[in-house]
């Protein structure tokens, strides 16, 4: 253990010298990332204090914030019921207090970080909790969380249980995501008030349409995108949330943030441990920008499945076939990809079915078995024809659901969510059911479901993993009355275990994350998942909206974006191919249409457009984003640039919103660049008759930054093929 040892540096842990030159074991402790630290106050036999989290800090400061003191750093509800706290239990004997002070403190450390853990204890009762901080050394990031660990001799009930607690000095703005199927991660930016402001979900299996469990907190004022501080907070949770900010008269907003323990009260056992799931904490002072790139960098080092591969070009049978899949629709499909440069099919749902085809969202789910009047020749057939085209193979399914007309119900009518006395609760189509994924039978199934693909047809790289369903459900018939409100947590550790072992066995493969578009677009379900469907809404204008806001926490190598058919699925917009293609190549490009709708010259268009979306592939994938002028600001368009890491290479992208005759746009800023280099300007995916002025030029980094393009209003087109839209993506490579 090194607890006393005095880093300021990367990794490191900190303490006060005050402690240390009077030979005292020190009581101040910090954990530190590259460019953060975050420091608490232990001392035995009291509660934790939290002193700071931002900039690196240094041992002179950690002085004098040591005899300033700071808020508990985790309250607990007993012996001071006037604030919020993030713990609340029921003793065995019926008692509803706590009162607990530190017990001991330690420091560990695994490859990635050093961790940080303020083990506290009740005065009276068995019953202690482990305060835990887990900072990177390579990314400004780091993780809280708790482990609560009942020994009294019964059941303690955890009526609140957050993961971790975060003080922030007023008067700070929050910026969120909410939303709704097709519509989702729309940006909200307001100014914390007095009260109460909480950001819930309760649907059980999906937690993101309607709310996203990560926020950022402005200090400065309304956030701005590249100054000012920001604190980002990332619950890392697939299921039920809620994250409080409670702001008094006090000096701090009081923000606490872990399971939503409405209908999930836990019943800890004697000799149990809890262990919350963490909620990633970044600081940054280059504002929104920054704390997105610090959440972007750990996703891509820490918390992606695959984080360092580049994802391929895909195409999706969903929009352009829906349920009418046929063998030489599908191997048509395969081809044409292959013929427009594309790398990866993807069969979507309505490929299976024996007694109940899949012809609609009615039936059939369950029932994995090749619907052999479609696909005569299996899977394999079509594994196979990819290969031959140079083309990898995926396949969708929706392995935690059954539909009331199925096979699988038939068989296991058991193996459906029933809440005890009640109907069966129908989701989807009136047809669709929840599978009980805390039955070890069920996680059996669904496992090998996954399992049985594989080993079948070994080819299979790629699984869209699908869920349409909400939770619903309140409670399980496979739970005794007085554990009832277990379900929700039980059913995501059957996830994960079941997903643990789909990663053990097929460590390679590469899986989406989608639950009826965006449902799923968490950090909680991560480590298993490459990237997530954001959306079911394609309309490439509202993508910008959704991909936007989706930006802030996510990177864009974790957001599947397709260029879809006009009119759109969802909208009915008219969109033309130029503008869809400019939106689709911001996010993990692919296609999501029948290319055999296509004329000859909108292929050609898509065709160019994958291949020039593999030369900047590395830059959108890896590079750092930096959003320019976003579409909530009323100014008629968005942009956003990556820059490489080394600053040798970056993508604009420009999109207008709306059209008006004489209207004026503003002229664009870039950041990210070198200042000193220069960078010569070459457009993609043009459709002009004539080059922009600025093509082929070369700026200064410092010009480019300080003073910005004009890019045109419209583009020049020859009559006849005008249109109000318009969407600029410039490629910048370094020249010297
Ligand atoms: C919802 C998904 O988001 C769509 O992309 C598609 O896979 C359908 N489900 C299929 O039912």
């Amino acid at each position: 253990m090194r607890l006393f040892s005095v880093l300021s540096a990367v990794g490191g842990i900190l303490f006060s010298s005050l402690a240390a030159a009077a030979g005292e074991a020190p009581a101040v402790y910090g954990v530190s990332t590259p460019g953060t630290s975050l420091v608490v106050k232990a001392e035995q036999g009291k509660m934790p204090r939290f002193l700071y989290f931002g900039p690196s800090i240094e041992t002179p400061d950690i002085d004098f914030l040591c005899r300033a003191g700071g808020p508990v750093a985790y309250p607990v509800l007993g012996l001071d019921c006037a604030t919020d706290a993030a713990l609340s239990v029921v003793h065995p004997d019926g008692n509803l207090s706590l009162d607990m002070a530190v017990e001991s403190v330690s420091l560990s450390s695994d490859e990635d970080s050093e961790i940080l853990t303020v083990t506290i204890r009740d005065k009276v009762y068995p019953f202690s909790v482990d305060l835990c901080w887990k900072a990177y050394h390579d990314v400004d990031m780091i993780e809280a969380r708790t482990v609560i660990r009942n020994d009294e001799d019964g059941p303690v009930t955890l009526t609140r249980f957050d993961s971790a607690f975060l003080p922030i000095r007023r008067d700070a703005w929050l910026a969120h995501l909410s939303g709704t199927w097709a519509g989702e991660a729309r940006l909200t930016t307001e100014q914390l008030e007095l009260g109460v402001k909480m950001i819930a979900d309760r649907n059980g299996v999906r937690n993101s349409h309607n709310s996203h469990a990560e926020v950022m907190f402005g200090l400065d004022g309304r956030p701005q995108e590249n100054s000012g501080a920001v604190i980002g907070a990332a619950l890392c949770y697939s299921g039920n949330y809620q994250l409080r900010i409670d702001t008094d008269a006090s000096d701090y907003h009081k923000f606490f943030a872990g399971i939503n323990p409405d209908n999930s009260q836990y019943v800890l056992e004697p000799g149990e441990s809890f262990e919350t799931p963490p909620v990633a904490l970044t600081y940054s002072i280059e504002g929104l920008g920054g704390a997105s790139r610090n959440f972007h960098d750990w996703a891509r080092a820490h918390r992606l499945a695959h984080g360092d591969r580049e994802r391929k070009v895909l195409l999706n049978s969903w929009e352009g076939i829906s349920y009418f899949i046929t063998e030489q629709a599908m191997d048509d499909m395969i081809s044409d990809l292959a013929s427009l440069g594309g790398e990866l099919f993807v069969m979507d749902d309505g490929w299976f079915g024996d007694r109940y085809p899949r012809m609609n969202d009615r039936s059939s789910l369950g029932d994995w078995t090749v619907d052999r009047e479609k696909l005569p020749h299996g899977i394999g057939h079509l594994v196979q024809t990819a290969a031959s085209h140079g083309v990898g193979f995926g396949i969708w399914i929706e392995p935690e659901m059954t539909d009331t007309t199925s096979e699988l119900i038939e068989t296991h009518p058991d193996w459906v969510v029933r809440i005890p006395q009640r109907d069966i609760v129908t989701g989807r189509a009136g047809a669709q059911v929840l599978l009980d994924l805390t039955n070890p039978d069920v996680q059996d199934f669904v496992f090998g479901v996954v399992d049985s693909l594989m080993t079948q047809n070994p080819g299979i790289e790629y699984i869209k993993w699908d869920a349409n369903n909400s939770g619903r459900p309140n409670g399980a018939d496979r739970y005794p009355a007085d554990r009832q409100s277990r379900f929700y947590i039980d059913y995501h550790r059957g996830l994960a275990s079941v997903l643990d072992r789909i990663r053990a066995k097929y460590p390679d493969l590469t899986m989406q994350a989608c639950a009826g578009g965006g449902g799923r677009v968490n950090y909680g379900i991560l480590p298993w998942f490459d990237e997530f469907w954001t959306s079911d809404n394609t309309d490439a204008l509202q993508r910008i909206y959704i991909q936007w806001g989706t930006s802030y926490f996510f990177p864009a190598i974790a957001m599947g974006s397709h260029i879809s058919a006009s009119p759109n699925h969802q909208t009915a917009r008219d969109v033309p191919l130029k503008y869809r293609i400019d939106v689709a190549m911001s996010g993990r490009l692919g296609l999501e249409l029948q290319p055999r709708s296509m004329t000859d010259q909108e292929r050609e268009m898509c065709r160019k457009a994958i291949g020039e979306y593999k030369e900047i592939r590395p830059v959108v994938q890896f590079g750092d984003l930096y959003r320019l002028v976003s579409p909530y600001d009323g100014k008629s368009v968005a942009s956003l640039m990556y820059c490489s890491r080394d600053k040798s290479r970056a993508v604009f992208f420009w999109w207008k919103l709306e059209h008006f005759q004489g209207m004026s746009l503003p002229r664009v800023r870039m950041a990210g660049l070198d200042p000193a280099r220069h960078y010569r300007i070459c457009e993609l995916d043009r459709i002009d008759t004539v080059p922009l002025p600025l093509e082929g030029l070369t700026f200064s980094g410092a010009f480019l930054m300080s003073r910005g393009l004009d890019i045109p209003v419209s583009h020049t087109l020859d009559p006849g093929h005008r249109t109000s839209w318009s969407s600029r993506v410039l490629y910048l490579e370094a020249v010297d």
